[in-house]
């Protein structure tokens, strides 16, 4: 495959002048000052988003060069290949088709197989959900990574949609305090255990399915058919473990972008059918906006654009994610796999090494709890920290009071992080709580805020299915650009194979104790371990 590097195009020297001359000192406050159309020119509808982009350090003219970087690098015809099916994870050989999941019925590549499973399986959700006659009160999802963070995303974020009668839980981790802490509350005779892996040969989830059935088996649990179903590409592999449900998928489902395949079963519990079928259809429409709006005007394309413009122009090393939801509390986390496993990379399509950065690391909390943790650095530290807002208009609670104290906090902490506050206007304020020891101008310094630090707002009429899934289809697409921009492969994860081989070699060396040919360091630990 023809690579198609951002460094490699004109765009690319034409961005570089433009930063020397007008994006280095870009002043947020003197472009709003400037030009009175700047928030109209810079906002974007996308299906169920409204994005505000005017407070990044971009004018009219940065999009316009980043929009041609976007064309002389191809991105048009590389979105069109992935949405084709072609083979774009080319060092697996494989298609990325997770938009094809999310396709109405007879459309797109694999419509047929698709509607197969998910009909199956939104079929068999319904007896589950009929908890009278199926028994069932608790669903266990064991899986890892895309197999876990996806549903352990979407069904707090859908709270207001989830099944009165049914409980939902997640085991990940390979440290057994995770499942222990489980088990403890559950009954075999009204637990689901849905084993969730795409190859059904990953260490924790395996290790973690063999524990749940042995509890299940001890703790008097008689039909394990029942009790346990899968979901997997490796259908062989769960009936040797000796499941009999199994909901399949496909190799070109990644594990990060599979929430739309049989791995959503637990979502699909949570929320029912027709509300499953609406994350799907919000997912949907984001689809069809990125393959349809022209680039100026597609939010996943400009929001990749500005990634690129401030992690090779301006340097910025991350991006915090701050959800003005509680719901939406998983979503850096699941952002983080979703980024940073896609585009933590270091060689381009070719196997050449990068001479720019690629991913940023992703992190962030929940608002308003971020504010009273890490804000301050946000606001005063030395790096600058591009921060997306999401605000949600409506609440689905019915409590008074407290949502507009929640949406006036968003706008508050982007409006700070832009406007600042200068040292002439902290040296006229009262600062009650300020030593007095300390001369007045010194105080003042360390109430000064530097401000011109840059946000995105993205907002959201309220949370569903359908605006979660065109949010959620967003940052996939966003990222693929960012990748597609970079001209790296997104889609494959070697960086995480080194570990799991190395960890195979330890694990009877810590039965054992031969410490032959490791690292002193390593060797050293693994003696006092045993100790
Ligand atoms: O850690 C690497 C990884 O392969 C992820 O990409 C994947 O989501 C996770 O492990 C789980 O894999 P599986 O679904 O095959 O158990």
């Amino acid at each position: 495959m023809k690579s198609s590097r951002c460094d490699q195009t004109e765009a690319w020297s034409a961005l570089r002048g433009h930063y020397e001359a007008h994006g280095r000192e870009f002043d947020l406050r003197e472009a709003f000052a400037r030009d009175p159309g700047r928030f109209a020119a810079l906002a974007v509808e996308a299906p169920s988003i409204f994005a505000d982009l005017s407070k990044n350090l971009v004018d009219t003219a940065t999009v316009h060069f980043l929009v041609d970087l976007a064309r002389e690098c191809g991105l048009e015809a590389r979105r069109d290949a992935m949405l084709r099916g072609d083979p774009i994870n080319h060092t697996e050989g494989r298609a990325v088709l997770h938009t094809a999941l999310r396709a109405p019925r007879g459309q797109g590549p694999f419509a047929d197989e698709v509607h197969g499973v998910l009909d199956e399986m939104l079929a068999y959700v319904e007896t589950v959900r009929d908890t009278r006659a199926s028994g069932i009160r608790h669903v266990v999802n064991i899986g890892i990574g895309g197999s876990d963070l996806g549903p352990q995303m979407v069904v707090p974020a859908l709270d207001a949609f989830v099944h009165p009668g049914l409980h939902f839980h997640f085991v990940s981790n390979v440290d057994g305090h995770d499942i222990a802490a489980v088990l403890r509350h559950l009954k075999p005779a009204e637990t689901l255990f849905i084993v969730a892996s795409k190859t059904f040969t990953t260490q924790e989830t395996m290790a973690n399915a063999h524990a749940a059935r042995d509890w299940f088996t001890s703790n008097g649990g008689t039909d394990i058919a029942r009790h346990f179903v899968a979901t997997t590409t490796n259908v062989q592999a769960a009936a040797a473990f000796g499941i009999t449900t199994t909901f399949g998928f496909w190799d070109w489902v990644g594990g990060r972008y599979s929430l739309w395949s049989a791995i959503g079963l637990p979502i699909a519990l949570a929320i029912g059918a027709d509300h499953f079928r609406a994350l799907l259809g919000g997912a949907h429409e984001m689809d069809r906006h990125f393959a349809e709006a022209p680039l100026a005007r597609n939010l996943p394309v400009l929001l990749a654009l500005i990634d690129v413009w401030y992690r090779n122009f301006h340097g910025f090393t991350s991006r915090s994610v701050a959800p003005y939801h509680q719901g939406l509390k998983r979503l850096p986390a699941y952002l983080q796999q979703l980024e940073m496993e896609s585009n933590g990379k270091r060689v381009d399509l070719d196997g050449d090494d990068l001479p720019f950065a690629t991913s940023p690391v992703v992190w962030g909390e929940p608002g308003t709890n971020g504010q009273h943790a890490y804000f301050q650095m946000l606001h005063q530290g030395t790096d600058v920290i591009p921060v997306e807002f999401i605000l949600v208009k409506r609440p689905t609670h019915a409590l008074s009071g407290l949502h507009h104290k929640l949406l006036a906090n968003g706008l508050a902490q982007s409006q700070a992080l832009m406007l600042g506050k200068r040292t002439e206007q902290a040296l006229t304020e009262k600062a009650p709580t300020a030593s007095r020891q300390l001369d007045a101008h010194t105080v003042a310094r360390h109430r000064t805020f530097p401000g011109n630090r840059p946000s995105t707002t993205l907002m959201l009429d309220q949370l569903t299915p359908t605006s979660l899934g065109a949010l959620i289809a967003l940052y996939e697409h966003r990222v693929f650009a960012a990748g597609a921009l970079w001209g790296i492969n997104s889609f494959d994860q070697w960086g995480v194979e080194l570990g799991k081989a190395l960890c195979n070699d330890l694990l009877p060396r810590l039965a054992s104790g031969d410490t032959a040919g490791l690292d002193a360091s390593t060797a050293g630990l693994l003696a006092r371990l045993r100790a």
